[in-house]
């Protein structure tokens, strides 16, 4: 099998970059991960992805001080020296220019934990819950240069309870994000997402490759 080579880049503590380290471990997954570059040297992720035997860069935005298409620059360098294929962004805090989403156009993912197109943005969590949704989750979609827009590859769904507050939901999101970023990436590894009219459509897939409903 031709596996997609993958880079992950991160800020925090990089749970979704475990899960997806994780998966990456399975012998008929169709991406390895074979690099981890975060913005900022203290990432918690960075750790985690040393332990795992990932090659790690950091591409400090601090050092660019304003200019980020320098920044930018160091990091597609970065991801050419390790041929990435597929680029994952999984709690990455900087928002990255027009000109660097068009280069990897289709092939930069994000997961934003919110159903998009609801809840753009930070605070998702106290967002949904003051606006007593029923339902939250969390979605991954292909980068545009817009934030938190773009086709939507899979989408997860968890029931908000009347007692929640946003850690309780946050964290019930966040375990639905480490499930549904793996299937996204599958899809888009093995070549099956088009992209049609501003859509993801997704060959050859069941509604259970790009949906997962937690029940209580
Ligand atoms: C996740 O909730 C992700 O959806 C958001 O930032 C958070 C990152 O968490 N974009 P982690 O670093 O993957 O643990």
């Amino acid at each position: 099998m031709n596996r997609k080579r993958v880079a992950i880049l991160i800020s925090g503590r990089g749970s979704n970059m475990a899960a997806l380290i994780e998966a990456a471990r399975g012998s008929d997954y169709p991406a390895e991960i074979v690099l981890v570059i975060a913005d900022c040297a203290d990432a918690g992720g960075l750790a985690r992805a040393r332990a795992a035997d990932i090659a790690t860069r950091v591409v400090e935005h601090r050092s660019f001080a304003q200019d980020r298409e320098a920044f930018e620059g160091a990091l597609q360098q970065a991801l050419a020296e390790q041929r990435v294929e597929i680029v994952c962004l999984a709690g990455f805090m900087r928002v990255l220019t027009p000109a660097f989403v068009a280069r990897w156009s289709g092939r930069l993912l994000n997961i934003h934990p919110a159903l998009l197109p609801s809840f753009k943005g930070l605070d998702t969590h106290a967002r949904a819950l003051a606006a007593g949704v029923k339902i939250h989750g969390a979605s991954v979609h292909l980068v545009v240069p817009e934030v938190d827009s773009g086709p939507i590859v899979a989408q997860a769904a968890v029931p908000v309870h009347e007692e929640d507050t946003a850690d309780t939901l946050a964290a019930r999101v966040l375990a639905a994000e480490h499930r549904i970023y793996p299937l996204a990436l599958a899809l888009v590894a093995s070549g099956r997402v088009r992209i049609v009219a501003g859509r993801c459509l997704i060959e050859g897939s069941s509604s259970r490759d790009q949906m997962l409903v937690v029940p209580d």
